[in-house]
């Protein structure tokens, strides 16, 4: 149960970010469903009803996430989780340049959503966590694990929050701040499946042992699970969600 925890979900107008909100109200949380642009938080806060509420957010504007976390500290005086869910859009220019012809450019883009967007709004909530403990759960992805042949900048980023989690779990163990990461398989939502050929679909499909495409509720699942007290002694795990494709 999660009745009476107050959570952030970044990213939370669609797919996995949408779905765990939805899950986290259905526990009995308060949700902050963010956005970038506050009227799309209000459409999806409105489909879940009472227990989630619109905020505006970018992760890769320190100015929105001071301002978003003042905001939390002055109304709520505390925060128990935070869902780092935003993530860079899935871009094919990027996804298949070789590693080698990437740009600057392209890297920073990608790295200031997933890395250091999920790092800012990390650091700037840990404060509200340090009185009553608290749970941060990020998403990263199979490549980060075991390494991919395309999206360089993704893998590289998703990485970096693997080893976020860790520092976190780490660093504030004894303020009873818990820290997890998902490295998911393919999802199907609006930026994958929806977004992808017929063949491309399949052949994602047929990557792991059993040769479907995962729901953002199933995810949604996990992570309330995670957050909740039945988790209560972990900290720092990668939980590798992806129906089987990486298998350690
Ligand atoms: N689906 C998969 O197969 C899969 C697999 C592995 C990992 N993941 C990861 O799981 C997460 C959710 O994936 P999804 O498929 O549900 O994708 P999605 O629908 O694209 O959700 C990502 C969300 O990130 C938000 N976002 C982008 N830039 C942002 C910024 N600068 N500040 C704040 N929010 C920002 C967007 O929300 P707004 O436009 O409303 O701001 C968007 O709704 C992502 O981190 C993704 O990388 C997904």
């Amino acid at each position: 149960m999660l009745s009476g925890r107050l959570a952030v979900i970044t990213g939370a107008t669609g797919g996995i970010g949408l779905e765990t909100a939805r899950k986290f109200v259905e526990r009995g949380a308060t949700v902050l469903l963010c956005s970038r642009k506050l009227v799309r938080a209000e459409k999806a806060a409105g489909e879940i009803g009472s227990g989630a509420i619109a905020e505006q957010l970018d992760i890769t504007s320190s100015d929105s996430v001071r301002r978003f976390v003042a905001k939390v500290s002055r109304k709520y005086g505390g925060l128990d989780v935070l869902v780092n869910n935003a993530g860079y859009p899935f871009d094919r220019k990027i996804w298949y340049k070789e590693f080698h012809r990437v740009s600057d450019d392209e890297m920073r883009r990608v790295a200031n959503v997933d890395f250091m967007g999920t790092v800012r709004i990390s650091q700037a909530c840990i404060p509200l966590m340090m009185k009553r403990g608290g749970a941060i759960i990020s998403i990263s992805s199979t490549p980060a694990i075991a390494g991919h042949t395309e999206g360089a900048p993704y893998t590289l980023a998703k990485s970096a929050i693997i080893a976020m989690t860790k520092h976190i779990a780490l660093e504030y163990g004894r303020k009873n701040i818990r820290a997890f990461v998902l490295a998911l398989g393919n999802i199907a939502t609006e930026a994958t499946f929806n977004s992808m050929t017929p063949s491309e679909r399949e052949k994602a499909a047929n990557e792991n042992a059993m040769k479907r495409w995962g729901n953002p509720k199933e995810i949604a699942n996990v992570i309330a699970n995670l957050a909740s007290d039945d988790f209560a002694f972990a900290t720092g795990n990668t939980i590798i969600v992806d129906g089987g494709t990486v298998l350690r």
